[in-house]
């Protein structure tokens, strides 16, 4: 099995979390997609769905999927999105995508946030995937100069822009082993509209596909 067909095996058994009536959230990235694809065969069952990005809106439309403002739709039972890294806590790496924002948004307004990846995704210490950290066009300077204090290297993201007209800076060389902690401090800097570490609201479940099969960690 190559890593594509262990993402779309973890988005395969994610959907047997989907119930009659949920309005869905959902991710970005391949893994995403997988879920969404997968979701257009059984779309009547549900009342709709919540995109964390401009791209998976397009997508979800094309099946003939609805899609649902966050605003207009309350708390969500349902969360399904891909992931970067995970330790075994299932605090994440995300954003690899760009879309961590919206991302962190409909992830806090779920109930269940189920997680899906292939199992090269699980580490023990998250940090080898430079850190997404979406900022404030001014702060950029401001932003990297603390990261480089915190002992990282951030790198801009070149012509890349979010769905929300910012910048994105990877953060290479960072050893994250307190998640929860790392995630506030770079969250006080001035500028940060969001860091990729999914910590202080983690995964609920994490889906791993692998050569051996599907594996749920919790
Ligand atoms: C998107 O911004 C990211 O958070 C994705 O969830 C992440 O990059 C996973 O992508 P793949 O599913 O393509 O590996």
């Amino acid at each position: 099995m190559n890593q594509d067909e262990m993402k779309k095996a973890a988005a395969e058994a994610a959907i047997e979390y989907v119930e009659n009536g949920m309005i869905v959230g959902i991710g970005t990235g391949s893994t995403a997609n997988h879920f969404i694809d997968l979701l257009a065969d059984i779309k009547g069952k549900i009342d709709g769905t919540v995109a964390s990005s401009e791209a998976s809106a397009e997508r979800l439309r094309g099946h003939g999927i609805p899609v649902m403002e966050l605003n207009d739709v309350g708390t969500l039972s349902l969360y399904v999105d891909g992931a970067d890294e995970s330790n075994k806590y299932l605090h994440l790496i995300k954003g690899g995508g760009g879309a961590l924002t919206r991302e962190k948004i409909v992830a806090g307004a779920s109930e269940k946030f189920v997680c899906i990846a292939d199992d090269s995704k699980l580490v023990d210490v998250l940090g080898a995937f430079p850190l997404p950290i979406e900022v404030i066009p001014m702060a950029r300077s401001l932003v990297a100069r603390k990261m480089v204090a915190m002992g990282g290297s951030p790198v801009l993201r070149e012509g890349f822009v979010t769905d929300n007209g910012n910048i994105i800076l990877d953060v290479h060389n960072l050893q994250i082993m307190e998640p929860v902690h790392m995630e506030t401090e770079i969250n006080q800097i001035p500028g940060v509209v969001t860091v990729g570490i999914f910590a202080e609201r983690p995964a609920d479940i994490l889906i791993l596909g692998s050569e051996a099969g599907v594996k749920t960690l919790t």
